[in-house]
């Protein structure tokens, strides 16, 4: 193995029809460096996703540019370079990823595709860099950031990446796994407990495409999730969500094979949708399920509805997909309103992840 980064190439990614298109070769090894990265930082497959899954995310959209390159030493595809910059308002943010495979680090080959992604970032006017990563836990010291809720390990190859190229640790995320093949009892009775604080709601749900009489509320509620979720000193545009975007969000599960499902709160009295949670898996049936947004409206909130929704959800995805063993979910850690609800339905911590960002100069 060469110690040093020449011969490393970083192409950018050709975004194929299909993954058995005669360009689709990139992509595919694109796919599979990302699962085995996740493999190897997790050790699980819950993050394992097909190609044909990944692809429609990789589709041009009106709300963000998507470039991405594909690293290669003599090549060999080794790693991946991501960088995404929403194009809806005059954004200042970008949002970046590299992952190697384990055996080609400390060769300088995350620190020349970081030169490559700062670059980009700058010629498109961006001067905020952010990007996440999961670090396993190990003794020693502890890197906390400003929120004061929870910390990583300093000595994570990762962290230390982070930090030795001047981004900032700004939040924690935890990532929790609820087990579906558990006895339900307690759901059922902290379902029966919501039902009962929720005078005044009725339970929907659907799974994509929405419904038609449900386009605007969901809309609306996805709108808020960017603006209502604690993001600590993590930067975000504001989203502007209309039926052409549900639909689009829609078409990209329904495109990769995944199943996504809706259960939201409806206020009775005025037939507004004012909570709401999804769950989702991919094409592979028996893989781990995701938990994704949930959000109850503020006007909404003191009527356990995010307790109703999150079990009602819950129980009627144990039936849909009977063989998926668990759901994982990820939570800001300083967020205590969501990671009660999650606490007491049994999601365990399982992982952690920072949230990292960087100031360019101009
Ligand atoms: C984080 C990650 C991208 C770093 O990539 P990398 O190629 O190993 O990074 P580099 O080689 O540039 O730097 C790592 C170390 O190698 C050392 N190094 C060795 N040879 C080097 C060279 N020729 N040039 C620069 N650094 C070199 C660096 O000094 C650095 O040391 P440090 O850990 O004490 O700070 C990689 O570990 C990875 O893919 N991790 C999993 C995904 C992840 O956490 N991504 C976070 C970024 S989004």
């Amino acid at each position: 193995m060469s110690a040093t980064r020449d011969h490393i190439e970083y192409r950018p990614l050709v975004i194929p029809e299909s993954v058995d298109s005669d360009d689709a070769a990139d992509f595919r090894a694109m796919t599979d460096i990302r699962n085995a990265v996740y493999r190897h930082t997790s050790g699980h497959d819950d993050h394992s996703m097909s190609a044909a899954e990944l692809l429609p995310s990789y589709r041009p959209e009106p709300y963000e540019i998507r470039l991405s390159w594909l690293v290669l030493d003599d090549d060999r595809p080794v790693g991946r370079v991501g960088l995404d910059l929403p194009i809806e308002t005059d954004s200042r943010i970008a949002y970046m990823l590299i992952e190697l495979l384990p055996d080609v680090r400390g060769r300088g080959i995350g620190t020349g595709a970081l030169e490559l992604v700062e670059r980009a970032a700058r010629e498109h006017g961006r001067t905020v860099l952010q990007s996440w990563a999961e670090h396993p836990d190990r003794p020693g010291p502890r890197l906390e950031p400003p929120t004061g809720f929870g910390s990583i390990p300093a000595d994570d190859p990762g962290a230390r990446f982070f930090v030795r190229h001047g981004f900032s640790l700004e939040q924690i995320d935890r990532n929790s796994a609820f087990d579906l093949r558990a006895p339900f009892d307690e759901i059922d009775r902290l379902f029966e407990r919501a039902s009962a604080a929720a005078d005044g709601y009725r339970l929907v749900s659907w799974q994509a495409p929405t419904p038609p009489e449900f386009v605007e509320g969901y809309a609306w509620m996805k709108s808020r999730m960017v603006t209502d979720a604690p993001s600590a000193a993590i930067e975000y545009d504001e989203e502007t969500w209309d039926a052409e975007r549900v639909a689009r969000n829609d078409a990209r599960a329904i495109d990769g094979g995944r199943l996504l499902r809706v259960t939201a709160a409806q206020h009775i009295a005025t037939g507004e949708l004012c909570a709401f949670n999804e769950l989702a898996i991919g094409p592979d049936r028996t893989a781990a399920s995701h938990q994704e947004d949930t959000l109850v409206l503020r006007e909404h909130r003191g009527h356990r509805l995010g307790m109703l929704v999150k079990c009602a959800g819950l129980r009627a995805w144990r039936d849909l997909v009977p063989a998926s063993p668990r759901v994982l979910t990820y939570n800001a850690e300083e967020n205590r309103p969501m990671l009660d609800i999650n606490e007491a339905i049994g999601f365990v911590p399982i992982a952690y992840e920072g949230a990292w960002k960087k100031i360019l100069e101009p």
